[in-house]
């Protein structure tokens, strides 16, 4: 493969990953991903930028050859996940005489994880230059999007703004366009990624978003999916998911064994939707965890049904319960409904995993069986409270 040239002698050498179907073994891809890394040919040094993925180490390496490239000075490693940092050790091997160059964090991770020989690793601090001839490279370090080792590469001339994982998408080049689209499709996969990648860092990846927009790069390079000539196709999307408020929608994930929890969810939300609050319903046991993900990203509230097995909550609703209380959303209220047939505490184990986040929680409401006229009352209570709230945050 040829890399393509993005602008000035910096290249993408990077790969697709279209067969990839699953990432973290937890959220389902749509599109593949990619494993973004770029080639720098300064006039005196050539700096490789970010690596590859440890699987596909062998097809990286080979393109290079394909490209002559024989010699390599630097490998900047922006970060030390393994999706970014599992190649040096092979390249390091290839290209002996290459330098890793990376922050004090992140160096110890990849002598920790990748046992890569200490005297192979220099040292940077954020603002810290490095020459590559006619280009130069600075440093941003930017711990907590998404991990403490993560900073930025500028490469100074060419105004081109290195970002690692944020600001990326599970999004595969069509037809080897490495530019990306200004798409709805896009879009939606850069929310997926920011909803399970970079909202758990939602104040951090604010502060950032408006530091991007600040020097204002003419393009954003980052390690997952196309890169942007229009930054503010995804700094504009970030700064509207990285919002302190949320949005008028109520998201709605339940689990129903024989229909009755259903049966109030469905409820709620023609109730809550004749009050023009909207809503997001959402089937745990067929439904895309990308898709509650995502969900997450916008809602105000969140009303979990579950039906009760063994006297606990299901433990489907138990796993969206844990994966919100990690992916610390910006909901601020939450509610419970549930049926059960000899047993249970609905709240009280769901409440505790959701204890992370600070919701404000309104009554919850467990039946035996099937919902009744008394309970149905109490549903248009919550949905009352729900409205006298989201009218106090001019959402309604
Ligand atoms: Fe794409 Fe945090 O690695």
């Amino acid at each position: 493969m040829k890399f393509k040239e993005i602008k000035n002698s910096v290249y993408y050498c990077g790969l697709n990953d279209c067969e990839r179907k699953i990432f973290d073994e937890l959220i389902p891809l749509e599109h593949g991903t990619t494993y973004n890394s770029y080639l720098v040919k300064g006039s005196e040094k050539v700096a490789l930028i970010d690596t590859m993925y440890p699987k596909k180490t062998d097809l990286y390496l080979k393109n290079l050859d394909e490209n002559n490239i024989t010699n390599v000075d630097y490998i900047i490693a922006n970060h030390g996940e393994q999706d970014h940092s599992g190649s040096i050790p092979a390249l390091l091997e290839k290209y002996p005489e290459a330098m890793v160059v990376t922050n004090a964090v992140c160096k110890n991770n990849i002598i920790e994880m990748l046992h890569v020989d200490e005297s192979k690793i220099q040292v940077i601090k954020n603002d810290d230059e490095l020459s590559l001839g006619d280009k130069t490279l600075r440093f941003m370090i930017a711990p907590g999007v998404h991990w403490p080792d993560t900073m930025f590469t500028y490469l100074v001339e060419d105004n081109l703004l290195c970002t690692c994982d944020f600001l990326g998408a599970h999004y595969t080049f069509k037809e080897d366009e490495i530019f990306a689209p200004d798409s709805k499709e896009l879009e939606h996969s850069a929310k997926r990624y920011y909803a399970e990648i970079m909202m758990p860092f939602r104040g951090v990846c604010k502060k950032y978003t408006q530091q991007v927009k600040d020097l204002n790069p003419d393009m954003i390079l980052p390690s997952h999916g196309p890169i942007y000539k229009n930054p503010k196709f995804i700094l504009d999307l970030y700064a509207d998911w990285t919002a302190d408020e949320g949005k008028n929608l109520v998201l709605l994930p339940y689990v129903s064994m024989y229909g009755s929890t259903e049966e109030m969810i469905d409820y709620l939300v023609e109730k809550l939707n004749a009050k023009g609050i909207k809503t997001e319903k959402f089937d745990i046991v067929t439904g895309d965890l990308g898709d509650l993900a995502m969900g997450l990203v916008d809602a105000t509230a969140i009303i979990l049904g579950s039906s009760m097995v063994l006297a606990s909550p299901h433990p489907m609703a138990a796993n969206v319960a844990y994966l919100a209380n990690l992916l610390r959303p910006k909901a601020k209220i939450a509610s419970f409904v549930g049926s059960y047939g000899w047993g249970g505490n609905l709240f009280g184990k769901l409440g505790e995993m959701l204890s992370g986040l600070k919701l404000d929680v309104i009554e919850p409401l467990l039946v035996k069986g099937k919902p009744d006229s008394n309970d149905f009352k109490k549903l248009d209570e919550m949905v009352e409270i729900i409205y006298t709230k989201f009218s106090s945050y001019h959402l309604v």
